[in-house]
């Protein structure tokens, strides 16, 4: 057998191809960012062609970087931001319109309508998903209503739709020439579109959108040892590798976590952070405010669920402050800045752009900075940002105790903003537990290299995966319960603050 997998990671702000060994060592990568194309007030799209193109070239320079061929991968996994939404011609390859991303609100009206109808409760039921702009659905019925040909072109079955995933394995198993169109469980528990228990589209959840089933991909398990199919000659990796994973970036730095036993929990920070509790093959729906989703499913094992909650904004607050605000010149400057100062100085950051997601689920909510006097300074509004993160994480793991009664003896963290010491400290601060890093922080990458690689016996068990897995740093509470209590509750104050801002 060859001695690599190689892992596509399709995210909101790049894509990224790595190699790992067998010890979960990565060998080689490589990584290209692509536009955020931000056309009104809540509206974010993707040009799919430009996903495609930097997919194809992320995967010929990691190979060449790494001087490997396609004969050396053993198994492709890929990953990919959840939810964001394609259609395009199955005939012609080309794409209906722009992909709409999870982070946009333009269906805040469709979402609301399904709860006013009296929808939402069987969407949670069937789907674990409360009606939002955030899932799939509206999305496709969005463009389906707004993009001339589209719905008399689905309904023949050739315009198709996909999350990101399904796209990349459409082209890479030969797009117009025999693509196949599929998509895992994963990335379908994203949609309100799926129900949770059969694994299947329902037909009743596509009503309530007016979807074709025929624009629909199959679903598959997220590991599969009958490949999705083989990546072509003509492609980025110039021969044939079997395609033997997908799964949703959240559930793929699970896997890569190793969280696989029910009460193991991950929360990645990135553009957003997204906090993971496996609970095993049971169903746990929510009562307060999380997400039941499908965490993985390999071949034809039961799938294994998890609880989660979903935090739209974190990362990207601290590239607003970049960006936007201009008051530090990289995202790594954001710890130097707030490190100017001992604590918030009083001031509290809600960054609500996108609406409040877990536990809240209010896209009437809009961002405030509370707090403020004349003695503030923008290392307090640094400070603010980075205890932001912490405090939604905070408030989703409050969810998650409140759900499943787990205590987390230590939150296992990942993603970029994990390279900040000081918002990692901050973490274990408010939520009194220890917080813990891993050697290998691109757990996205290595949790779909993992699926693939279980696939075709490159790797034999989920134990075997366990070994590979070492913490780098752990960080300790310092605060005491008094100034936790109060440092929580003036978060509380200005969450209340942003709610009902917008009509
Ligand atoms: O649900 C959205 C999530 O999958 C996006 O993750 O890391 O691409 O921001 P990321």
């Amino acid at each position: 057998m060859a001695d690599f997998v190689g892992a596509l990671d399709q995210g909101t702000t790049s894509t990224r191809f790595m190699i790992f060994d067998h010890g979960g060592n990565e060998i080689a990568r490589h990584q290209l960012e692509h536009e955020q194309i931000l056309p009104r007030a809540g509206w974010v799209e993707h040009n799919p062609t430009e996903i495609w193109e930097r997919t194809r070239a992320v995967i010929e320079s990691t190979l060449n970087k790494a001087n490997l061929g396609h004969e050396d991968l053993a198994a492709f996994g890929i990953t990919n931001q959840r939810e964001t939404t394609l259609v395009w011609n199955r005939r012609t390859g080309r794409p209906y319109y722009n992909a709409i991303v999870w982070q946009d609100t333009r269906t805040d009206r469709i979402a609301s309508a399904l709860e006013r109808d009296g929808k939402g409760d069987v969407i949670r039921r069937k789907a674990g998903l409360p009606p939002a702009t955030y899932f799939s659905g509206g999305k496709i019925q969005w463009i389906l209503e707004n993009v001339d040909g589209v719905r008399e072109a689905a309904e023949r079955g050739d315009a198709i739709f996909g999350t990101t995933d399904t796209w990349v394995l459409w082209n890479l198993t030969g797009g117009t020439d025999g693509g196949v169109h599929v998509t895992d469980v994963t990335n379908a528990s994203r949609t309100m579109l799926m129900d949770l228990e059969t694994l299947d589209w329902d037909d009743e959840l596509l009503s309530f959108f007016d979807i074709p089933r025929a624009m629909l991909p199959e679903i598959r398990p997220s590991s599969a040892s009958d490949a999705y199919g083989l990546t072509r000659p003509g492609g980025p990796l110039g021969g044939e590798v079997p395609l033997t994973a997908a799964l949703g970036d959240q559930q793929a730095a699970t896997v890569g976590q190793v969280c696989f036993a029910p009460g193991e929990a991950k929360n990645t920070y990135g553009t957003g952070n997204f906090l993971l509790l496996n609970t095993g093959n049971e169903l746990v729906r929510s009562k307060s405010g999380l997400l039941t989703t499908v965490c993985y499913q390999f071949n034809r094992d039961k799938p294994v669920y998890a609880l989660e909650g979903s935090i739209a904004v974190t990362g990207s607050a601290v590239q607003w402050l970049r960006d936007q605000l201009g008051i530090i010149s990289g995202a790594s400057q954001s710890e130097a800045l707030a490190r100017q100062v001992d604590d918030n100085g009083g001031v509290y950051f809600v960054p609500a752009f996108s609406g409040l997601f877990a536990p809240y689920w209010r896209s009437d909510a809009r961002g405030a900075i509370v707090g403020l006097s004349r003695y503030n300074t923008n290392a307090h509004l640094a400070r603010a940002t980075l205890e932001s993160i912490c405090y939604q994480s905070r408030d989703v793991v409050e969810a998650m105790r409140a759900d499943s009664g787990v205590d987390l003896d230590v939150l296992k963290v990942d993603g970029g903003v994990t390279a900040n010491e000081l918002c990692m400290q901050m973490q274990a601060d408010i939520l009194g537990v220890p917080v813990s890093r891993p050697v290998v922080a691109e757990t996205t990458a290595l949790g779909a290299a993992y699926a693939a690689g279980l696939a075709v016996g490159f790797w034999s068990t989920t134990d075997e995966l366990r070994q590979n897995w070492n913490e780098d740093k752990r960080w300790h509470p310092t605060w005491d319960d008094d100034q936790r209590h109060a440092g929580y509750t003036g978060w509380k104050k200005a969450v209340d603050r942003t709610l009902d801002w917008v009509d």
